[in-house]
Formats: C-alpha cells, structure tokens, sequence
C-alpha cells in the first residue's frame, strides 16, 4: 500500500492557495469560526502526518499524544506562541512557520495605526459621516506631528526593522530594544539600543514586535505605561498579551499616554462590550497584520511547502526548532 500521507487542515483555506496539498496527501479539513482542532477532527488523529495549524489553534502535550504518527505541524503564522514547540521537540516533529514574507505588509499596518491614532482619523471621519463637520475649525481634530519625533521599538526583528525603515520617511529618530545588537541596522537607520525604561521614557511612538514568551509575557505594564510621556501612542503589533490590559486602559482614561493602536489584543478577540472601543484615542483592528491578499497567499505556499518537506522527510524552509535535525 502507498497510500498518500493524511492531513489535517485545521481550518478551510482556498483550494488553489494550498493546491500541492490536495494533490500529494488526503485532506481533512476542520470548520471555520470556531478555534482549536475541532472535535470532529478527533476520529483522523490516530492516522494524521501532517497537521497545518493557524494561531487560534492551541497545539499542546495532551493533543501530540492524540497523535502518534505525526511527523511536522506548520503553523500558518510567524508567531508560534499558540504551540508548545518544546514538547514537539522532544518528540522530534519539526514546526514550521512564515516568517518574512509578511514583513512587509505587517510593516504597512503598522504605520497605518501609528497615522490614525497621531492624527484622530477615525474620531474625525465619524464625525464627518454623522454631520458633526460644521466649519473648518483652528482647534478642532488636532493631532500630533510624526517628523522630527522618536520611534521606539521594541523587538528590532524583521519587522521592527521593517518599521524602522519606514520612519525614515518621518526623519524620525530611532531607538530599539532587542536580545541581541543590530550593528548593520544601526549603521544604516541610525538606530540606537537602549534598554527598555529608557525607550519607554524617551519615544513619542513606541511599537510592540517581540514574539510572545515567558519573558515579555506583561512586559508593558502599569510601570513602563507610567514611564511613556503624556504625548506618547503604545502599538501593538506583537500578541495581545505582550501588554497588561487593564493598565492599559487606565493609562488611556487617565491621560499617562495619548492614544494606542492595537491589532492584537488580550483577550482576542477583545469583547465587543470591553470599555477599550469606546475610548476615542484608541484604534483597533481585528489581527489583521499580515491580511492583504498577496501576503496570505504567500504565507500559504509556504506553510504548504513547510508542510510537504516534514512529510517526506525533508528539512523544513522555515523550521522554528532545528534542533530536531540534531538529534
Ligand atoms: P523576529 O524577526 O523573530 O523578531 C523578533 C524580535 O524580538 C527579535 O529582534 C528578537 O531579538 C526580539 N526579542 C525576542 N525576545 C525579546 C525580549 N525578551 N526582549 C526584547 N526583544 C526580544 O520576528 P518577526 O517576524 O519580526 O515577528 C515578531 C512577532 O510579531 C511575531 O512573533 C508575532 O507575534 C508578531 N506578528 C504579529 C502579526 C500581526 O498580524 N499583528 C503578524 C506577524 C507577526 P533578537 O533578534 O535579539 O533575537
Ligand atoms: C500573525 O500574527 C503571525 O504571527 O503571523
Ligand atoms: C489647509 O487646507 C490649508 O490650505 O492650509
């Protein structure tokens, strides 16, 4: 018998996104709206070889043992905080991600919440689309200026620096957290590596790009949102959790910072009933970082190519734990 490899899509994706799938393994797909592997997945998992995940899909110990066979999982992300790659590790099943090819696109929201919170465009265009316009005004839907200004981010990775490009544009100065020094991105943004308090203090832009860990699980709370100055707007782009939430939102009812943006939050997604919406200084997009259509493509073939080298053996283009080619 030579019976093609199963798969487990947890969720529908477009046929011709992820068309070599369905061409050299057996599909099961998961529903859509709902996160986590579906129950009605369970009956595949004795058999499954290759799991394909998303980042509301929570892939633990208990759900690896479900599986005996399985030999790679690719999550259709960067980020692989909703998988316990260590325990993956030690069974030796290699875990893919897409970082870079949404570099560009996560970059690009960025920016746009960064404009819309400096300069009160939703607030604004409300008021323009109920009537509330009146007369041009002198006082009226005033903002902040971005040239000249501090960026601060936090987490100089591939996006952070993608970010950081784009600051040129504003002749902003630039200032960055990260593990390790960037001498090359320094030499060409003119960036400086600070610790963190001192990013926090001295940044009227301060823009979230670490991954999601133990260490930076809470790393802005009430301290470091006391320690941003009263002009200052907080981005979020990394995971919800990144921030401590209810400190955020007293630091925007109370005026210790000016406005935030946030494409991920704590919960996700955030309540429609969470006080959060009814603040006027604050922006947020429902975790839509890397959603343009030619970015979600491209994250695709390569969650699929991540996907088909795992099952036959291969390494992975993108493997988030290449110690398991060490064993
Ligand atoms: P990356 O290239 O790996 O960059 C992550 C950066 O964070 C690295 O520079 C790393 O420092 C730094 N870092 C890690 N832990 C840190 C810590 N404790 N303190 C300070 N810096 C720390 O990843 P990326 O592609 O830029 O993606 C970053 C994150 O963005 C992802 O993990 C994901 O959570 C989030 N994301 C969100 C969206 C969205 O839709 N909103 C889309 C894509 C990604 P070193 O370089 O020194 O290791
Ligand atoms: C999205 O948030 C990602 O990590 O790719
Ligand atoms: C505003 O529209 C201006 O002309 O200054």
């Amino acid at each position: 018998m030579n019976e093609k490899p199963l798969v487990i899509l947890a969720h529908p994706m477009p046929k011709e996104w992820v068309a070599p799938l369905y061409e050299r393994t057996r599909v099961v797909v998961g529903p859509d709206g709902v996160p986590g592997i579906h129950p009605s997945l369970e009956p595949y998992f004795p058999e499954v070889e290759g799991l394909f995940t998303w980042l509301t899909d929570r892939v633990d110990e208990a759900l690896l043992d479900r599986m005996p066979r399985l030999k790679v999982i690719s999550n259709y992300a960067v980020g692989v905080d909703n998988i316990d790659v260590a325990a993956c590790t030690r069974r030796g099943i290699p875990v893919g991600h897409t970082p870079g090819v949404l570099t560009d696109a996560v970059a690009d929201l960025t920016w746009a919440l960064i404009l819309a919170v400096a300069r009160g465009i939703f607030p604004a265009a409300q008021d323009a689309r109920e009537g509330r316009w009146g007369l041009w005004h002198a006082t009226r839907w005033l903002g902040y200026d971005l040239v000249g200004r501090t960026l601060g981010i936090v987490g100089m990775g591939q996006i952070g620096q993608a970010v950081a490009r784009r600051a040129a544009g504003f002749q902003m100065r630039v200032l960055y957290t990260s593990r390790t020094p960037k001498p090359a991105i320094e030499a060409e943004l003119n960036a400086q590596r600070v610790d963190l308090d001192t990013l926090l203090a001295a940044s009227d832009v301060v823009s979230l790009h670490v991954p999601l860990t133990p260490e930076t699980r809470g790393l802005i709370g009430e301290a470091q949102l006391r320690r941003m100055k009263p002009t200052a707007i907080l981005i979020n782009m990394a995971r919800g959790a990144v921030v401590d939430t209810e400190a955020l939102l007293r630091a925007l009812r109370e005026g210790w910072i000016a406005g935030a943006g946030l494409d991920v939050t704590d919960p996700e997604p955030l309540p429609a009933d969470h006080p959060l919406y009814q603040l006027p200084n604050v922006v947020i997009t429902p975790h839509i970082g890397s959603a343009t259509y030619g970015t979600r493509r491209a994250m695709a073939e390569l969650a699929v190519e991540n996907l088909l080298a795992g099952l036959e053996g291969r390494r992975l283009p993108r493997v988030v734990n290449p110690e398991v080619y060490e064993r």
